[in-house]
């Protein structure tokens, strides 16, 4: 090895010690006849220290020579240091070097390889494996490892096997386009890459292998978010022979396990919310439970009063933001231009200060008495000091659009903390949801998820009000896993894909394999997949899942360091018998 210490090593013990050490140049401080050099490896910084007059002439010299970034070997003794760093492990001593040797020079880096770079998103992305060496981004990956080796882990020891399942596929339906891979050898065909390995753990299931897992990678062409990336990771998994309550219970200990071995928390079990308990409260099936500010309702009190907005709504609900009387105008107004957005999409913004002395004061006072406004006072527990504001429309868009104004008043209110962790099980998800642009039910999760038993009477009546056996995994407002009971046997399989608009001959054609398969005994399964990059940031305390990926994509699905997607040759679409339209 060309070292016998790492950067991050060396403490007083080590003092009188000869080392050697190899890195990148962090930084050199010349002060004339002082020299400090910092010494960076993947493990932490060493200073190295020459004196001028003291230490070797040419050694001096050819530290004069190094620059930022360039990568030495030295060899030198541990001494103390007189002024020690308390701020780092190796604070304590310092190297003097008795040899130096250059392995590689390095060109000026194009930022600053510090927590606190100047380097921009784009300038970082295009030398990722420079930002890399920056010892925040560094820690993410150490911190991804850790969660993979601790999932690996529990999964094992709930007797959990990992199995490769394949990459060139066929579509299976998460929600997402596909992305596709054409085939040179069955011309005119196309693989798809795996939005999930969804139907072959059902298979493994069908296989005998009653307790599946892979840390996996999927692939979904959609539309990009900071929570979102075209390729990401799943911790996919699949167990044979059990209800819903042991799924939820096995995941719950895998959560559980990574928070005590991650970040050293005991988290409370997890409490369960239904999804419509979930919609109505919070409006949203992700509700970040870190803080309270339920939604109340506000409907049957502030009907018949001559306010037509009101009076024309469907649903009038509204937040207690609790100790925002004193909001001024100007802030109330930003609120209401927050609200109006397009993506948020309400009208206007009704408020109701319940004043410090008492006294209430309203957008709506024309239309509403003291006595009135009290009585809404009441329903949202409001103290004096506290503002409610208020949101009326159409249920589901309203809902939606107070869900966006609670959470932008938990970020003002602090109540938002990266460190405190709620997590929390939502169950009873709808089986199917209605898309506008499509006009017709999809599966809201997948179609493989089966209906529950008392409910599949309703598939022809009233298919919106079929529950799933569905659950998703929320922690601090984000959707970490989501999974479900499957269909295991051949006509109720049928039956959801004809709810679904498949004709017999699509369902044949498309999923023939498992229909087939569920009749050779399929045993009852479930299962579940974590977003593995969304888990690690959440842990990471971050928005932003790229920052957890080694080589992530940007926004517009582009990896701008080895420029992709790219044209490929001539040649290659020949191969393939592919035109491009020339752009
Ligand atoms: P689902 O589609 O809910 O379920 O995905 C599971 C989890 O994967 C994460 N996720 C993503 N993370 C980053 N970028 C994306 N584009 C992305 N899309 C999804 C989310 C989500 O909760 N086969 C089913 C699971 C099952 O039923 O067992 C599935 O894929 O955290």
């Amino acid at each position: 090895m060309l070292r016998t210490h790492t950067c991050g090593e060396l403490r007083k013990s080590d003092v009188g010690h000869e080392v050697t050490l190899a890195g990148w140049v962090q930084r050199i401080r010349d002060k004339g006849s002082l020299l400090w050099i910092d010494l960076r490896d993947r493990y932490g910084i060493t200073q190295l220290f020459l004196e001028d007059g003291k230490s070797d002439k040419l050694l001096v010299a050819k530290v004069r020579e190094l620059g930022r970034e360039y990568v030495i070997q030295i060899t030198g003794t541990v001494t103390e240091r007189s002024s020690k760093n308390d701020k780092i492990p190796t604070g304590e001593i310092e190297v003097v070097p008795s040899a130096i040797e250059i392995l590689n020079t390095s060109k000026v880096p194009p930022f600053t390889i510090e927590d606190n770079t100047d380097g921009g998103d784009d300038l970082r992305m295009k030398y990722r494996y420079i930002d890399l060496r920056r010892k925040m981004v560094a820690d993410n990956l150490h911190l991804r490892h850790k969660m993979a080796q601790q999932t690996r882990s529990y999964l094992d020891s709930q007797n959990f096997i990992e199995v490769e399942t394949p990459v060139l596929i066929k579509s299976t339906p998460e929600g997402a386009r596909d992305f596709v891979v054409p085939s040179r050898m069955n011309e005119g065909e196309f693989y798809a890459l795996p939005q999930s390995p969804q139907t072959f753990k059902q298979l493994l299931m069908v296989s005998g292998f009653d307790r599946y897992y892979q840390i996996v990678r999927c692939f979904r062409d959609e539309d990009l978010r900071a929570d979102r990336q075209p390729e990401f990771t799943q911790i996919d998994c699949e167990m044979a022979f059990v209800t819903q309550e042991d799924v939820l219970n096995t995941f719950e200990g895998l959560i559980r396990h990574l928070f005590k071995k991650v970040k050293n928390i005991e988290i409370p079990p997890l409490p369960r919310m239904s999804f419509q308990e979930a919609m109505e409260k919070y409006g949203s099936d992700k509700p970040d439970t870190r803080f309270g500010m339920e939604f109340c309702d506000f409907t049957q009190l502030s009907k018949g009063k001559n306010f037509q907005v009101f009076d024309q709504a469907e649903i009038i609900i509204g937040i207690n933001a609790t100790g925002c009387a004193s909001y001024t105008r100007k802030q109330l107004d930003e609120l209401t231009d927050f609200v109006r957005k397009p993506q948020i999409g309400a009208k206007g913004l009704v408020y109701i200060k319940y004043e410090t002395d008492g006294s209430i004061k309203s957008s709506v006072d024309k239309f509403y008495t003291n006595d009135d406004l009290k009585s809404w006072m009441e329903t949202a527990d409001a103290k004096p000091g506290d503002l409610i504001l208020v949101l009326a429309g159409e249920t589901r868009q309203t809902r939606n659009a107070l869900n966006e104004l609670r959470l932008l008043m938990g970020d003002k209110l602090g109540l938002r903390d990266h460190n405190t962790f709620n997590a929390l099980w939502v169950i009873d998800f709808p089986l199917l949801e209605w898309s506008d642009d499509t006009k017709r039910f999809h599966a809201m999760h997948h179609p493989f998820t089966s209906p529950k038993k008392e409910d599949i009477k309703l598939l022809d009546s009233d298919p919106a009000k079929v529950r799933a056996n569905a659950y998703d995994m929320v922690i601090n407002g984000t959707e970490v896993g989501g999974g479900s009971i499957r269909i295991h046997d051949r006509a109720t399989q049928q039956l959801m894909f004809r709810h679904l608009g498949f004709s017999e001959e699509e369902a044949k054609q498309q999923f023939g394999f498992l229909l087939d398969a569920f009749e050779f005994g399929a045993p009852p399964h479930g299962g579940i997949a974590f977003g593995f990059d969304r888990l690690c940031s959440l842990f990471g305390g971050s928005e932003s899942i790229r920052d957890f990926i080694a080589f992530p994509k940007n926004n517009a699905g582009r990896d701008v360091m080895i420029d992709t997607p790219s044209a490929i040759s001539q040649e290659q679409l020949d191969e393939l018998k592919i035109s491009v339209k020339k752009k």
